[in-house]
């Protein structure tokens, strides 16, 4: 059959009609919204690069994590920006360090809401870099100790989910062992699998003030040529026994998030990151596109190449506007 007896434009003509035959929704249960801990007391500090998005302190963050269940949000992921740092990164397994806190408080605040925690050290370490430095080398395998102890001090502190993005070989194994020695065998790794060196974290870094002080990132983040080897560091931290896996940025790797989810069955995270959310408000704000519905199309997108769930800034946005 064809035209004229096909006729596509037959189930678009109304829009209870187009909602019936809908392939993919962007729900509110799809999204987690991060926040950025500082230190001080009642501190909300906006990023001028990603408006709408501020630096809290703990305080601040148990009662932002209020309003993102109040809002129908079920997941934030934290990120630590501390006072200090130093070549090792000791903030970032300090049992009292800026993340450890805000996870207590936002647990404490609320209780109902799964707080993800990004485990890596490069907000805490004096270069910038993800890992602990041999000369001007990001060295792996001294990095995964680190690493490890980072994940098992979330845990303590009541983190709900842990989330390694440094990229590291065999960081994932690291991690379930220590948590496992820890007696945290039930909490599951949320593993940044395909996570690729990328020009679209800027915004991020002035929020963490984590960017590199020589160098750049591609000794150890993917490059962003490369889809086949996307699977590869995907089916290697699922056998180091991660939970879920996330393709990192989002937009720009519908191809790798697609391939991903026809290859494993395991939940898939997306995330929209800074650079992404940056450029679609800077062209909001210069009117030159329709922000929110620019902001949902994209999203969309990342759940249509097959995301189960998306990190993005715009979470608490949105969840204002999708109809509980
Ligand atoms: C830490 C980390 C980064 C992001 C998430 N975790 C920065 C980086 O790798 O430089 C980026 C998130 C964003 O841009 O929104 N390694």
């Amino acid at each position: 059959m064809s035209f004229p007896d096909v006729r596509l434009r037959r189930l678009r003509r109304s829009e209870p009609l187009r909602r019936l035959v809908r392939e993919t929704r962007l729900e509110r249960e799809d999204l987690v919204l991060p926040l950025f801990a500082v230190e001080g007391r009642r501190v909300r500090q906006p990023v001028s690069s990603m408006p709408g998005v501020e630096r809290l302190s703990v305080d601040e963050v148990a009662e932002e994590c209020r309003r993102v269940v109040d809002l129908g949000l079920p997941a934030v992921i934290l990120f630590g920006v501390p006072a200090a740092k130093d070549a090792r990164g000791s903030g970032a397994d300090d049992p009292g360090g800026i993340v450890q806190r805000a996870v207590e408080a936002a647990k404490r605040a609320a209780p109902e809401l799964c707080v993800i925690t990004d485990v890596c050290l490069c907000e805490y370490t004096d270069h910038g870099h993800c890992g602990l430095l041999d000369g001007e080398e990001v060295a792996n395998d001294p990095s995964l100790d680190r690493l490890a102890a980072t994940a098992v001090s979330h845990a303590r502190a009541g983190a709900d989910v842990v989330a390694p993005s440094d990229m590291m070989d065999g960081r994932v194994a690291a991690i379930r062992r220590a948590l496992d020695a820890a007696n945290f065998a039930s909490l599951p790794i949320l593993s940044y699998a395909a996570k690729y060196a990328s020009a679209f974290y800027g915004p991020f870094r002035e929020a963490a003030e984590s960017t590199p002080a020589f160098g750049d990132r591609r000794g150890y983040q993917m490059d962003p040529s490369n889809r086949r080897e996307a699977l590869r560091e995907m089916e290697l931290d699922l056998a180091e026994g991660a939970d879920a896996l996330m393709v990192k940025p989002a937009l720009p790797y519908l191809d790798v998030l697609a391939d991903a989810r026809r290859r494993f069955d395991v939940p898939l995270a997306a995330y929209q990151v800074s650079g992404e959310y940056a450029m679609l408000m800077a062209a909001a704000a210069n009117g030159w596109i329709d922000g929110p519905r620019a902001m949902h199309e994209t999203l969309i997108s990342i759940k249509r190449a097959g995301a189960d769930f998306i990190l993005s800034y715009a979470a608490k946005d949105l969840a204002a506007r999708l109809a509980p």
